[in-house]
């Protein structure tokens, strides 16, 4: 067996540490040595919640599973990890100093097998890599880490479209994801309302939302597909804080009642994700007489955001995440025909110049609310494999379904500008795996501030904001 100990402060509150590293899913985050981590059982982390976590040795990796076997909040907390020819005993003591919180952490590690015949020769070998988990566990929970900066080379990728479009998949998660400093935040006391949360990426929004303690509203407009959504996002997060409101954002009457029980219901709002979207295989018009895609992807956050905007400047530091997508790198917005009623519909276009123009709000409302506590931001989540993609998409499904990203890294940077606090200080950008990219990459799609606010103008008058 060789023992490993290191002790480290921090200058975070003892339980909000507690919480975070003995919740062994966040150990990708701090360790550089793991690669994968996950929970594995539902609820709160509690004795006997079982984590799976990849150790990398050399080229190869070891999946290993870990236990938790004394849990005594929030001092104490020990874990037992069995896996390949590893077996190992963390156990991590949390101690109240003057200005912040002492770690203490002693790993026993005992190799079996083949392994054990080199174990007298590790120690060394263990205790570099017992060291650089242990100095990034301080990172995670110390520094705040800067805001993303633009970069010529990203936004000449995004130029040349085939390198822009090969970040879309899971191997540009994977290989951004490298990069990543750790979230070790809690939304404990934030609210956040999350529209479209029924599926896809709203509801992996939503869970993990969830997971960081905050308290998430989903809207969806299935009583059903919500009840299911909320009884399992409270049932792996542990957090009881779950509730839903029935909307069809596609009337804006129901908007309108959705805000009015919000703003009922709710003291603070603190963020507000819309991503609720749909892409019509056909032109159709809403009971409202709208036309489906123009009011659902656009009008309809519009009018949300518009009529909650009050509450999120009282409830600021506030923050506004509007879902796109790559879809819009090709579309401008045609003001004259804001309901793509000229011309052969296509679902597709109408769904990106709707997408355009909340890019456009974005830039507009970021310069409107500068100074008011409450951020704006747009976010493309990459190619995901969603119930979305699969009905409005099946041939680029079927084409690309072994590249596409699962629903949880779509949903990174949505959670990331949710939850950050270095995203807190930036407004007004468009970004893809927590980095900010080009808004527009053929010329004159972006749209001129005048068209902004004219676009501003023409939907608070089909809102009829005024009322
Ligand atoms: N997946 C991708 O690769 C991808 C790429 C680019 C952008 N996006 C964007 O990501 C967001 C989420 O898409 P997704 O792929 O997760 O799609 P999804 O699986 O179809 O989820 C869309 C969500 O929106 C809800 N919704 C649709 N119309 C609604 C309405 N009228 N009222 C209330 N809720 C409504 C859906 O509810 P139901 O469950 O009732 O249908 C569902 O919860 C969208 O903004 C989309 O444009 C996705």
């Amino acid at each position: 067996m060789t023992r490993l100990r290191e002790i480290i402060t921090v200058p975070r509150a003892l339980d909000e540490v507690f919480r975070y590293t003995s919740n062994f899913a966040n150990i990708e985050q701090w360790d550089p040595g793991v690669s994968e981590s996950a929970k594995l059982t539902g609820g709160p982390v509690q004795e006997g919640s079982k984590f799976r976590v990849v150790v990398k040795s050399g080229p190869s990796s070891t999946p290993m599973e870990y236990r938790v076997t004394h849990f005594e909040p929030p001092h104490r907390v020990v874990l037992e990890g069995q896996g390949g020819s590893i077996h190992a005993v963390d156990e991590i003591r949390f101690t109240e100093i003057a200005n912040g919180t002492r770690i203490e952490y002693t790993a026993d590690i005992t190799l079996s097998g083949l392994g054990g015949i080199f174990q007298p020769f590790m120690g060394g070998i263990l205790e570099k890599v017992g060291k650089k988990a242990l100095a990034g566990l301080k990172t995670a929970l110390s520094a705040e880490p800067p805001v993303p900066g633009e970069s010529i080379v990203r936004n000449l990728a995004d130029r040349m479209v085939l390198p822009g479009a090969l970040g879309f998949t899971r191997f540009g998660y994977a290989h951004r994801k490298k990069s990543w400093p750790a979230l070790a935040v809690s939304l404990q006391g934030r609210t956040a309302v999350v529209t479209g949360a029924t599926s896809g990426l709203g509801r992996a929004a939503a869970e993990r939302l969830a997971g960081l303690e905050a308290r998430v509203i989903l809207v969806g407009r299935n009583r059903g597909k919500l009840e299911q959504a909320r009884e399992e996002i409270v049932h792996s997060t542990g957090n009881p804080n779950v509730s839903f409101e029935v909307a069809d954002l596609s009337l804006m009457s129901e908007v309108r009642s959705l805000a009015a029980r919000l703003l009922d219901a709710e003291l603070e709002i603190h963020v507000l994700v819309n991503n609720a979207a749909v892409l019509p295989l056909k032109r159709s018009l809403t009971g409202e007489g709208l036309e489906t895609a123009f009011a659902t992807d656009l009008l309809s956050p519009f009018l949300l955001t518009r009529l909650l905007l009050p509450r999120l400047k009282q409830s600021s530091p506030s923050r506004i995440i509007n879902v796109l997508s790559g879809g819009m790198y090709l579309s401008g917005i045609n003001l004259q025909d804001l309901q793509n009623a000229e011309g052969d519909y296509d679902g597709s276009r109408a769904y990106a110049s709707a997408k355009r123009g909340l890019m456009m709000l974005t830039e507009l409302w970021a310069k409107e609310l500068q100074d008011s506590g409450v951020v704006v931001n747009a976010m493309h989540p990459g190619w995901a494999d969603t119930p979305g993609v699969q009905t409005s998409l099946p041939g680029f499904h079927k084409l690309t379904r072994s590249v596409l990203r699962s629903p949880e890294e779509g949903a990174d940077t949505i959670v990331w500008l949710a939850a950050a606090p270095e995203a807190s200080r930036v407004s007004g950008k468009f970004w893809l795996d927590r980095e900010p990219h080009l808004a527009a990459i053929i010329p004159g799609t972006d749209g001129t501030r005048a068209e902004r606010s004219a676009l501003s103008e023409m939907l608070h008058e089909v809102a009829d904001l005024s009322r």
